[in-house]
């Protein structure tokens, strides 16, 4: 069987030494299964869980406490939340966190923080499905970037390596991706990562305090969303 090739990013940092790797939110101890189906990510041991990924110009990373206060003034920016039922308070925004990092600890991905020179510029990365979600259990990529962020290509540079490295490193299958008929921002990332319009998938539901609206479904298989993404940016 031949190897595969490497991802294009320096991922999993190896430097156990390294300062900033032991700021970050540590990994449980024990290995899980995962609930949605695949390997569960096939790691030796969990010290190679803590890991920032790199790209270009990006360091996609767990979360950090000290976070909390740029993730939240993210999340406030009324033009940021237009399409995603207005801005969220600091506990809402909070608990967002803190859903990323259970993530993280319970499978080994999540939203990643996403910065640049060490300035926080939003999230990018892949959750499992809430329990009630009309699709039933799956996994789906989301981004959130501050305004002063937009325009510049880096939802997709961050949104090409998360999904790189949840197929590849972390071993899922069909990721998803969903927006509103209204979110063309978000579509043209879609279409730059090269993911397959799905609409016999589109769905209709309740989504808290965004109220009952329409997703529009994107879907991206390993074959394509992997090793040969094309970033289109
Ligand atoms: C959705 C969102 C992340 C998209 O951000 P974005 O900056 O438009 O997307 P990209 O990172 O792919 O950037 C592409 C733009 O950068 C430009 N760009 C500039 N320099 C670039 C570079 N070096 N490389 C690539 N693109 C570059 C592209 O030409 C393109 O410009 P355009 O928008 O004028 O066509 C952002 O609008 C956002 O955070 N919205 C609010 C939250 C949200 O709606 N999230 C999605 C919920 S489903």
């Amino acid at each position: 069987m031949s190897a595969r090739p490497p991802p294009t990013y320096a991922s999993a940092s190896t430097d156990p030494t390294s300062a900033s790797a032991h700021s970050w939110v540590k990994p449980h101890p024990r290995r899980r299964l995962h609930p949605l189906g695949g390997s569960w990510l096939g790691f030796s041991g969990v010290e190679n869980l803590v890991f920032p990924i790199i790209t270009r110009r990006l360091v996609l990373r767990p979360w950090r406490e000290a976070d909390r206060a740029d993730l939240a003034a993210m999340n406030a920016d009324p033009e940021v939340m237009a399409d995603l039922g207005g801005p969220l308070g600091r506990a809402e925004s909070d608990a967002k966190l803190d859903r990323f990092t259970a993530a993280y600890e319970r499978y080994g991905f999540c939203r990643w923080a996403v910065e640049r020179d060490g300035e926080f510029l939003g999230y990018a990365g892949v959750m499992p499905s809430r329990p009630d979600h009309p699709l039933g259990p799956h996994h789906e990529i989301g981004w959130r970037l501050v305004r002063t962020a937009w325009g510049q290509g880096y939802a997709t540079e961050a949104a090409g390596a998360a999904l790189r490295d949840a197929q590849s490193r972390a071993g899922l299958g069909e990721v998803l991706a969903y927006t509103g008929p209204d979110n063309h921002r978000s579509q043209a990332v879609m279409d730059r990562l090269g993911l397959r319009r799905d609409p016999a998938h589109d769905f209709e539901a309740s989504a808290g305090r965004i109220g009952r609206r329409r997703g529009l479904v994107w879907v991206s298989h390993p074959s394509k969303g992997s090793e040969e993404l094309v970033f289109r940016a």
